[in-house]
């Protein structure tokens, strides 16, 4: 080998050497985390070089004017295997993405050493085990989603002392245990308010009551704890807070009744489906005039469908179905003329259809099944041009098949007449509505002889 090869060699060789530690800090900590990945996508591959000074052009990397990575963004990749360790070394983050990606393993507790961290979303991946209690020690951290992972354990009390937290989406997970009773109490304590405007724990295994101050998060806005075990009765506290658009309590064991609503005035979604709260609709509820959907099937209420849920002009869905609920229906409702969803399947109901519902022109889903509903079918349902379901079976309801009701085309999810006191012919019309598949007429009482 000649000396001038030789020479070249070691050129190139410290050359390498010396590019590779060029890399700065920031990028040695990234492709140390590429070393607990079992598949690295190509665009990752092939953007992080290591012969590169600084990591600011690497797919995913966002930098500050300083060189340091703010933001790692590497949604969507198909990467799998661990997060190391070693994410805590990078100290500038403010933005961790790795949501929609098959991440396992545990959430290390050391990424609370990114302590300018604002955005953290880790949601759709596998992670398992707990959630770190190191995470309490973020101080800006505002954002943040496991949703969709195995985490499992108890929320570390530590989280909600985070001061500008405005977000947590927990959702489908494995956690247990309850709801952290410093939830409500810590800004009442500490004088200061607490940033919380969503909070979502859908689909865990938490159990026992809710706290009783959860109306302290003076921003309060999404409540989301649907498909839980949670218990007791909902707090009295929930009907006045003012700032709850969105609450969500369906699928738990919440028994007692509603609380009083008090000028709840931004509230929208009342969804408390399948819990067993007992007691009367509240009339209260039309404080809350903005609500646009309410979900109260599935539950143990009892009396009279209340008037005053005419007042709410903005209602599009009312879900009454599968409770014991009796008495007509109020001509009250015709008010909600933006009705678009009505269900009272399921109860005791009596009397005939208000003539006035008339002003349901948008009405797309019309279950009034299992009822006493008494009197004919109206000629009007034949306006109801979106109808797409309709749902009479086992009511008294007598009379003839009004044949305007072929004029319904959108019937798709099908027409049910069964079991009531029709009497007449079938109208060759209805045919027409429904594409006959799904009409059912049978079992009329007065014709069965
Ligand atoms: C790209 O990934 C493959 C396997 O995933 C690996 O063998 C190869 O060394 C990687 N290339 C670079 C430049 O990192
Ligand atoms: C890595 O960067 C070096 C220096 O910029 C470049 O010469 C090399 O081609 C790059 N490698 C890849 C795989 O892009
Ligand atoms: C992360 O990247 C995805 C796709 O590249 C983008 O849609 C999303 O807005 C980014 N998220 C953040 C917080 O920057
Ligand atoms: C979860 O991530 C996978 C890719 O790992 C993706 O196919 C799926 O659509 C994501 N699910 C949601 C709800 O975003
Ligand atoms: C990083 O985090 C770990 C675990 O949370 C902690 O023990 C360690 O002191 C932190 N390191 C630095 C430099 O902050
Ligand atoms: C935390 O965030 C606030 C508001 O965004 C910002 O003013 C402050 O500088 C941040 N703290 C640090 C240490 O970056
Ligand atoms: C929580 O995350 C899930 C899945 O990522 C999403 O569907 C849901 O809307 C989020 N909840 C809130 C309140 O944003
Ligand atoms: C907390 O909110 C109340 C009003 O809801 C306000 O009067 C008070 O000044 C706030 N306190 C702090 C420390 O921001
Ligand atoms: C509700 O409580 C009963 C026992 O009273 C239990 O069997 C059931 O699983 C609970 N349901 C939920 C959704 O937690
Ligand atoms: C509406 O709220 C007020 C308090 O703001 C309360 O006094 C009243 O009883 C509520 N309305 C009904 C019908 O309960
Ligand atoms: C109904 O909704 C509209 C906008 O969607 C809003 O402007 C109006 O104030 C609402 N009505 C009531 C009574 O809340
Ligand atoms: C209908 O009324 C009859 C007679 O009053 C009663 O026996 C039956 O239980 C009622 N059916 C429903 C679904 O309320």
């Amino acid at each position: 080998m000649s000396n001038i090869t030789l020479t070249l060699l070691i050129l190139c060789f410290s050359a390498s050497l010396y590019d590779a530690s060029a890399l700065d800090s920031d990028g040695v900590t990234l492709l140390s985390l590429l070393t607990h990945w079992t598949y690295v996508p190509h665009i990752i591959n092939s953007t992080w070089n290591a012969s590169h000074s600084v990591s600011c052009s690497w797919h995913g990397v966002q930098c500050n004017h300083a060189y340091h990575v703010i933001s790692l963004n590497l949604t969507d990749l198909g990467i799998h295997g661990q997060l190391g360790p070693e994410i805590g070394q990078l100290y500038s983050l403010k933005i961790l993405v790795l949501s929609n990606n098959g991440f396992s393993g545990k959430v290390p507790s050391e990424l609370s050493n990114c302590s300018l961290l604002e955005l953290l979303d880790l949601s759709n991946n596998s992670f398992s085990g707990q959630i770190p209690f190191s995470f309490g020690e973020f101080r800006n951290l505002s954002h943040m989603s496991l949703s969709s992972n195995w985490l499992t354990g108890v929320i570390p009390d530590s989280l909600f002392r985070i001061p500008r937290l405005e977000e947590v989406n927990l959702s489908k997970n494995l956690l247990t245990g309850t709801i952290p009773a410093n939830i409500g109490v810590i800004p009442q304590n500490l004088g200061i308010n607490s940033s919380l405007v969503k909070l979502d724990i859908t689909n865990n295994k938490f159990t026992g009551n809710l706290p009783p101050n959860l109306c302290f998060l003076k921003r309060l806005s999404v409540l989301n704890m649907g498909s839980n075990q949670l218990n007791g009765s909902i707090p009295s506290d929930l009907g006045r807070c003012k700032t709850l658009s969105m609450l969500i309590l369906s699928e738990n064991n919440f028994t007692s009744s509603l609380p009083v609503f008090e000028s709840n005035a931004n509230l929208k979604y009342l969804h408390i489906s399948k819990n067993k709260i007992g007691g009367p609709i509240p009339p209260s509820l039309e404080n809350c005039t903005n609500l646009a959907a309410i979900n109260m099937s599935m539950n143990k209420f009892t009396g009279l469908i209340p008037s005053a849920l005419g007042k709410l002009v903005n209602l599009t869905v009312l879900d009454l179905s599968h409770n014991n609920l009796e008495g007509s229906l109020p001509p009250q409702l015709s008010n909600c003329s933006k009705m678009d969803h009505f269900d009272v399947g399921f109860n005791s109901l009596n009397g005939s259809f208000p003539s006035s519902m008339r002003s349901w022109k948008g009405i797309t889903t019309l279950i009034l099944r299992e009822n006493n509903f008494t009197g004919g079918i109206p000629g009007f349902f034949s306006e109801f041009s979106k109808l797409r379901e309709l749902q009479l079976g086992g009511n008294l309801i007598g009379g003839s098949i009004p044949p305007s009701l072929g004029k319904l085309k959108n019937l798709f999810y099908g027409l049910n007449l069964s079991r009531n006191e029709l009497t007449g012919v079938i109208p060759l019309e209805l045919g027409y509505a429904a594409g006959s598949s799904t009409l059912d007429v049978s079992q009329q009482a007065r014709n069965e002889e």
